[in-house]
């Protein structure tokens, strides 16, 4: 029986891909990388942002101290707040809203499970904030997905176990973590990209999802 609905943000509940990419790019231009692309963009989805720059530094011919390190994935966030300021709720996904709205009323409780450290930001700035019960973000974790532990403090925070969990996300490495997390997985998107879900959809949008017979698993 599902309880509590954990959402990943980027990707689910918001579209922020695009100002990801945007940022990244403007970070690969200054360090002389011209060949950053939107496909690179898409193995950072659902990483840290230390394991998303790794994904742009393999394009490049320097190696970096850790030090420099740290300063281009800051550099990249300022970048990424700087777009983040113009994000209204108009970069909410569609049927996000009113699939919250409707699991509520069901008496599910919902969080946010996300490792970004821009989550809270993000949900006010869409107006998602007062929606959610609970928020487990970045600033609350040492480990990324697919390391559950995101996962688990949203469960933590909602008081309930991890069991009558759902989690629904984009990102294989969102998956596994709910898999490490033993929680059951609704994945959007491509079903050959998340064999190891539980449930598949395009997105929160697609008709087929049967929230009664998830609720009820
Ligand atoms: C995830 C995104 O939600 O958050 C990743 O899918 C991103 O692409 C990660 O790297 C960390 O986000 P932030 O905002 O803390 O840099
Ligand atoms: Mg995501």
């Amino acid at each position: 029986m599902i309880k509590g609905v954990i959402f990943d943000l980027d990707g689910v509940l918001v579209s922020t891909d695009k100002l990801h990419y945007l940022a990244w790019k403007r970070l690969a231009q200054d360090l002389g990388i011209t060949d950053f692309t939107e496909q690179d963009n898409a193995r950072q989805r659902g990483v840290s942002r230390m394991a998303s720059l790794q994904v742009v530094l393999e394009k490049s011919n320097h190696s970096y101290t850790d030090q420099e390190k740290i300063d281009f994935a800051e550099r990249k966030n300022q970048y990424y707040v700087e777009l983040l300021e113009s994000l209204t709720e108009k970069a909410i996904l569609p049927n996000a809203a009113e699939t919250i709205v409707l699991l509520r009323k069901k008496n599910i409780q919902i969080a946010v499970g996300s490792v970004s450290k821009n989550a809270p930001a993000i949900l006010q700035r869409t107006g998602l904030l007062p929606l959610i019960d609970k928020v487990g973000c970045g600033l609350d974790i040492i480990r990324s997905k697919p390391d559950p532990e995101v996962f688990l403090i949203a469960a933590k925070k909602l008081g309930q176990n991890p069991k009558n969990c759902l989690v629904v996300e984009d990102s294989e490495a969102g998956i596994q973590a709910a898999k490490a997390a033993e929680m059951k997985s609704l994945a959007l998107g491509p079903e050959k990209e998340n064999p190891l879900a539980d449930y598949h959809a395009v997105s929160l949008a697609d008709p087929s999802i049967n929230w009664d017979m998830i609720i009820a698993s």
